[in-house]
């Protein structure tokens, strides 16, 4: 008699096979994601009274070719960022979900503009690279392939700038309500704040409405300030980090450290260090902590920087120590497991 028992075995074998199509072809979600955001279905939807649209309305109106336009949306539809609706005559009618409508829109809670930056080709073609830096550690893969560092990078092309600058500012959007809701005592007692590398200031505009007896400095690279939007109670100040930080009492590093190796986290820490007011000053950090154990907070972002790297709890204690902080508190405020 055959043995039909599935072992272990047989089923990791199935699994994997399953598993490995997911490998082959993750990357049409983010092309379609890309592709959705630059037609402006979401808005399209939405500027049509945010009900249903059927495909031969969605393509009149975005002006394109109903075919493709349908395979996109079945795409879409599957993954559940938009929906299809129940529909009398035959033509399904395409709806928005809370992913779409909150996440793909122009507006305050839109994460268009990370998914355009992390989606371009300039951030993806070093990422072709990864497996050179593994190899030779030195091999700095968005250097490779753009000739310099994406900051220098981004001085010389102003649209790529911009294109971080508004990524940035999706995840501030985000995270800093949240890091307020979370930890708002942190902000107690601060007459003054200097957000270091705070891009195009988004952090800051949200963190003195929210807590207004803050005065503001926006520190970034001079070419990234002279792009950023005036503010009441903020001053924007253009300058290099490993140089020096301007005075506050409180040095603010947002999605800045992890871009950097550990001797140049510890330059720039020494920097925030020495613009603080010794003994009562403080260094806020906000950045992804990996957990190694629950494999939930998992990200790489080693082919963007030169030296950067993702960290845990323990790699950042290293180099916190290293740069001399003793008195540390580390929050998690539930957001994508970041620390405060
Ligand atoms: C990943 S972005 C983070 C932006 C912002 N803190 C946020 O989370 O929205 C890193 C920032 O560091 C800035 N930066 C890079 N090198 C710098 C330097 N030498 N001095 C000051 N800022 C720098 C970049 O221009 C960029 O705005």
């Amino acid at each position: 008699m055959e043995n039909t028992k599935r072992t272990e075995w047989d089923e990791e074998e199935e699994q994997a096979e399953v598993s490995i199509w997911k490998y082959i072809f993750r990357f049409t979600e983010m092309a379609v994601v890309k592709c959705a955001i630059e037609l402006g279905i979401a808005d399209t939807i939405e500027s049509h009274g945010g009900g249903p649209m059927t495909l031969s309305e969605l393509s009149s109106t975005l002006g394109c070719d109903p075919s493709p336009l349908s395979r996109v949306l079945r795409f879409l539809t599957h993954r559940g960022i938009f929906k299809e609706m129940p529909t009398t005559k035959g033509s399904p009618r395409y709806a928005q979900t809370r992913l779409s409508s909150r996440l793909l829109r122009k507006g305050e809670h839109s994460m268009a503009a990370l998914i355009l930056f992390e989606s371009s080709p300039v951030m993806l073609a070093p990422w072709h690279r990864l497996s050179a830096r593994v190899l030779a550690y030195e091999t700095a893969p968005f250097e490779v392939v753009h000739g310099e560092d994406i900051w220098r990078y981004a001085a010389e092309n102003p649209g790529h700038s911009r294109l971080i600058n508004e990524a940035m500012a999706c995840d501030a959007r985000l995270v800093v309500p949240a890091m307020l809701q979370g930890c708002p005592e942190v902000f107690d007692g601060l007459s003054s704040l200097v957000d270091v590398g705070g891009g195009n200031g988004t952090t800051l505009q949200l963190l003195v409405k929210s807590c207004q007896w803050i005065r503001g400095i926006n520190f970034d690279l001079p070419n990234v300030v002279s792009d950023a939007a005036e503010f009441p109670g903020i001053e924007r100040v253009g300058g290099d980090m490993f140089a020096s930080v301007p005075k506050a009492d409180a040095a603010f590093l947002k999605n800045v450290l992890h871009d950097w190796g550990d001797n140049e986290c510890i330059q720039i820490l020494k920097k925030c260090r020495e613009s603080i007011p010794e003994g009562k000053g403080k260094v806020i950090i906000v950045e992804a902590v990996i957990d190694q154990e629950a494999k939930i907070s998992d990200k790489l972002t080693d082919a963007h920087t030169t030296t950067g790297k993702e960290r845990t709890l323990e790699e950042w204690g290293l180099v916190l120590g290293k740069a001399g902080f003793r008195n540390l508190r580390c929050d998690g405020y539930g957001y994508k497991d970041q620390l405060c």
